[in-house]
């Protein structure tokens, strides 16, 4: 047990977040120790409770407050599904909720990050977005977004294709990091 590695899985309000237990258990399975964060935006696309159940863990969505424990360290962040808000946030390194204060901080030590977007190309054709995939792989961490990893959907498209999100893409990225 003393050697189980940590997973910071972070969930964001978008389309596939309420499957985000189809991530957990995955990680589960190639033996990772979970811990479910969310975004407070995506707290009511998931069912909090199922994935306390599934890992054992409380789901993390602000701040601790003194006196609670703290969670384990991570040895491995995935952020899945990634809005568009947050990577751009991310990129520029804001830090306004819980969730990107601790994965602002964990880049900047070198804890090996995994961004899966879920974003219409819409979105995807913007300037600002373009740049924040860029300026996030700059500092090593791999953004599957493009026709090699999850291709962008068609603006209100997103229904087909949260059923083909590749969760487990970003687990073997993430392998392969480690
Ligand atoms: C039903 C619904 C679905 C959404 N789907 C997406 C999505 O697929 N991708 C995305 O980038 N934003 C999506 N959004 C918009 C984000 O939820 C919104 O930008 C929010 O501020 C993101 O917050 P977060 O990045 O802190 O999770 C959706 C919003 C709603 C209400």
């Amino acid at each position: 047990m003393g050697d189980q590695k940590t997973l910071y899985v972070v969930v964001c309000a978008a389309g596939p977040a309420s499957e985000v237990g189809t991530l957990v258990g995955l990680a589960q399975d190639g033996g990772w120790t979970v811990q479910v964060m969310a975004t407070p935006a995506a707290v009511s696309f998931i069912d909090v409770e199922a994935l306390q159940e599934q890992t054992g863990r409380p789901v993390r969505s602000q701040h601790r407050a003194p006196g609670d424990p703290r969670s384990p360290k991570a040895n491995a962040i995935i952020i899945a599904p990634a809005t568009f808000n947050t990577i751009n946030k991310l990129a520029t390194g804001i830090a306004d909720n819980y969730v990107l204060d601790v994965v602002n901080e964990a880049i900047g030590l070198g804890v090996p990050t995994v961004i899966l977007p879920f974003v219409n190309s819409a979105y995807t054709n913007r300037s600002p977005f373009k740049a924040s995939v860029e300026k996030l792989r700059g500092e090593r961490v791999p953004v599957l977004i493009g026709p090699d990893t999850f291709a962008p959907h068609s603006p209100g498209g997103g229904s087909n294709a949260v059923r083909t999100f590749p969760w487990n893409l970003s687990l073997e990225q993430t392998e392969k990091l480690l």
